[in-house]
């Protein structure tokens, strides 16, 4: 049985179309596929994206204790939580029940330029303001702090002298859309081996 994926995601939805793709197109092989999209913006463009693929969709309301996303999250079995974008903080209750379960992607290489506040063209301008030659692509586990948990993956990109926060952003993006979907397939694989294996 593949695994049962959730994808939260709060914009645009780039990296939820890369993770569908990624295992559409492995059709019978796939060993996990994303059966909810839930997002605190009703009107994220992820939940058209969803919608479009016939992958069940939800607005949840953030300003609880984060009983109705687990509550979504149950209803639908999920075993692992795919944050694309998401920005809202998880609440406590979720990592709890869901610890080393929830996964997530972020345009630098972790522990540099993360953090509260830490997302979007922010982070691209915070690396080129800082003069570093490079940047990448972390994909981390999630804990209670912003940015800080278990890394998971990490794959360099260049910053090059004529890099505007833009054109580092979208080469960053493409990095994405390739580590990510893979990433995710390979958690799921360990998730599924330690269920095999454990007494
Ligand atoms: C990505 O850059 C991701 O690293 C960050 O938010 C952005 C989401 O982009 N966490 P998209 O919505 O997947 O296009």
């Amino acid at each position: 049985m593949p695994s049962r994926l959730a994808v939260l995601a709060s914009g645009r939805g780039s990296n939820l179309q890369a993770i569908i793709d990624h295992f559409d197109n492995l059709a019978r092989e796939r060993i996990a596929k994303v059966v909810l999209v839930a997002s605190n913006r009703a009107d994220s463009p992820a939940l058209i994206r969803a919608a479009t693929a016939s992958i069940d969709i939800a607005h949840f309301d953030t300003t609880d204790d984060g009983s109705m996303l687990l509550e979504l999250l149950r209803k639908s079995r999920i075993d692992l939580v795919v944050l694309a974008g998401y920005l809202k903080r998880i609440p406590p209750k979720v990592i709890r029940e869901y610890a080393g379960r929830i996964i997530n992607i972020h345009p630098a290489l972790l522990p540099a330029f993360g953090g509260e506040g830490m997302y979007g063209a922010r982070v691209h301008e915070a690396v080129i303001a800082s003069g570093t030659k490079e940047t990448g692509v972390t994909v981390h586990l999630l804990d209670d702090e912003y940015d800080r948990g278990p890394i998971v993956a990490q794959w360099r990109v260049p910053v090059e002298p004529s890099d505007t926060a833009d054109s580092l952003a979208a080469r960053v993006l493409n990095v994405e859309h390739v580590v990510y979907p893979r990433v995710v397939e390979m958690v799921a694989i360990l998730q599924q081996l330690e269920a095999m294996t454990s007494a």
